[in-house]
């Protein structure tokens, strides 16, 4: 009987020892209270990580796995350890068994990062009260169908730097407690319509970096709740009509460096609070008429870097808007009430091919900042800037000769920067008589004599010649 006894035990050591199923061979094993370093710990030996930590005197609520061979995580590995925090990283990492979380009672944080992890399977993190799972910079391609089920408090998901191509439905469907969804720099190409169906708090959706090419009408429905979406860097050419349609409380939304060619009309509707939209970096060249509307609240739009040739009366009507980047765009006809926008504050019309501003281009605008840098601007007729707000324009590298103080009548003007014009290459600039300030009387631009300005840069408002 007590050889019987001492044989089982021997057996199971030596079964112990040479299983293939031991998680912690030889592992580092670091521990933290408060995130302050209390010690590191060796696990010779042992599938179970409680066993060695019960040894541990001190209190700690933070294990950290770092620079690890660790290739799989066996059923029980995290079996009731009391931890707050564990972080696994820079570690070969292949599998996470099913169950090598069950019983793990107060983990908040997970995070499992640069590990060789290529797949989450079903349940494998069932049961954790987990708030955030940090899952960024593995290799992952494949996620079951509920891989994130079972965890009742979770509200953040990372999933960035990873190589998802596909979004399935069920893999997020439903987790109605999800605040925070990180899917960005993966290979996404497509996204199953039911795919982010009922998570009704997701307030933070990030899909930046990847291949999307097309938004599916009802992908983002019942995301009531959404306030961020950042589409950024995908291969989005178009956007179907309602798309947006019931993300009612969405305020920042990313479309920048997508292939986007058309702004049909009702693109946006929909969107009662956004108050941020970026299209840079697109191909867009249409602007059709009421693409923007219903756009209410909108106070900034970034359209900077695409290839939009015009823009018609109407277009820009947005109450709300203080801030419009039209910048680098093949702009060369602006109608009249184009910029009609009575909250507008900055409106960048730099690097276009505007050659003439024609009179009451920005007549009556309470712009405080124009810019039209870097145009080919030949002539600005008489009355152009009439009765606007604007104090400060920028007229640097164009292609202007001279600049009648008319062009100014009655504005407001402070500040104009002119500097590198065809004025003032320097055969011009020593024809022209260097005027002094104190040719420059009031506020109501009496330039140089004759009405003609010469000037690189003047400080209007206070009269003070600034030579630069
Ligand atoms: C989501 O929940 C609905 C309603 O409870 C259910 O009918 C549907 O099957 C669920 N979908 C998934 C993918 O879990
Ligand atoms: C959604 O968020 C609200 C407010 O943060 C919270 O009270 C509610 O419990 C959350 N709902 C779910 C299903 O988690
Ligand atoms: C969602 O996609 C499935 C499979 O492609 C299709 O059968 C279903 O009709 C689609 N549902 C909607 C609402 O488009
Ligand atoms: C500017 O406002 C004046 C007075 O309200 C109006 O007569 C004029 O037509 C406006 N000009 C432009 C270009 O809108
Ligand atoms: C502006 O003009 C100056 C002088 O012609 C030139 O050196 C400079 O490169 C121009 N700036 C840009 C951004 O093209
Ligand atoms: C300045 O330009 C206007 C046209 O905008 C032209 O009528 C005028 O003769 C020019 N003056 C000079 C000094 O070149």
């Amino acid at each position: 009987m007590m050889f019987l006894k001492l044989l089982i035990l021997t057996l199971s050591v030596v079964v112990q020892v040479f299983s293939d199923k031991i998680t912690f061979k030889n592992v580092e094993i670091s521990l933290y209270s408060h995130n302050r370093f209390l010690a590191t710990k060796n696990v010779i030996n042992n599938n179970n990580l409680v066993v060695v930590l019960n040894q541990f005197d001190r209190p700690y609520d933070v294990v950290k796995i770092k620079g690890q061979n660790i290739p799989v995580l066996y059923k029980n590995s995290f079996s009731h350890i009391h931890l707050h925090d564990l972080t696994i990283d820079d570690c070969d990492l292949e599998k996470i068994e099913i169950g090598a979380f069950d019983n793990v009672q107060k983990l908040i944080y997970l995070t499992i990062t640069n590990t060789k992890l290529t797949e989450l399977e079903r349940g494998v993190f069932y049961g954790l009260p987990l708030f955030s799972l940090n899952l960024q910079s593995n290799g992952i391609k494949n996620v079951e169908n509920g891989a994130f089920q079972g965890m009742d408090s979770l509200k953040k998901i990372s999933l960035g730097v990873n190589d998802i191509r596909i979004i399935k439905n069920g893999i997020f469907t439903n987790l109605s407690t999800l605040e925070e969804l990180d899917l960005s720099e993966n290979e996404i190409e497509e996204i199953e319509n039911d795919s982010f169906k009922n998570m009704k708090n997701l307030s933070v959706l990030t899909l930046e970096d990847n291949k999307i090419e097309k938004l599916q009408n009802g992908i983002f429905d019942t995301l009531s709740k959404l306030r961020l979406l950042n589409l950024g860097l995908n291969n989005i050419g178009e956007i179907e009509n309602y798309v947006f349609n019931d993300l009612e409380n969405l305020e920042i939304l990313w479309l920048q460096k997508n292939k986007l060619k058309t702004l049909e009309k009702d693109a946006f509707v929909g969107l009662i609070k956004l108050k941020q939209l970026y299209l840079s970096y697109n191909e867009i060249d249409t602007l059709e008429p009421g693409c923007f509307v219903g756009l209410n609240l909108l106070t900034e739009l970034h359209l900077n870097n695409n290839r939009i040739k015009m823009v018609v009366k109407g277009v820009f009507n947005l109450p709300s808007l203080n801030v419009l980047w039209l910048n680098d765009n093949e702009i060369s006809v602006t109608e009249i009430g184009a910029f009609g926008v009575s909250e507008m504050r900055e409106l960048d019309l730099g690097s276009n091919n505007l050659r003439h501003l024609k009179r009451h281009a920005f007549s009556n605008l309470s712009l405080k900042w124009l810019y039209l840098h870097l145009n080919n601007l030949e002539t600005i007729e008489d009355s152009t800037f009439e009765n606007s707000k604007i104090t400060n324009i920028n007229l640097r590298n164009n292609s202007l000769t001279n600049l009648s103080k008319n062009v100014f009548k009655n504005a407001d003007v402070s500040f104009i920067y002119i500097g590198n014009n065809d004025a003032f290459d320097k055969s011009t600039l020593k024809k022209v008589s260097n005027p002094s300030p104190s040719e420059i009387h009031s506020d109501e631009l009496k330039l140089a004599q004759g009405g003609v300005m010469y000037l690189k840069h003047y400080k209007l408002a206070k009269n003070v010649f600034i030579d630069v």
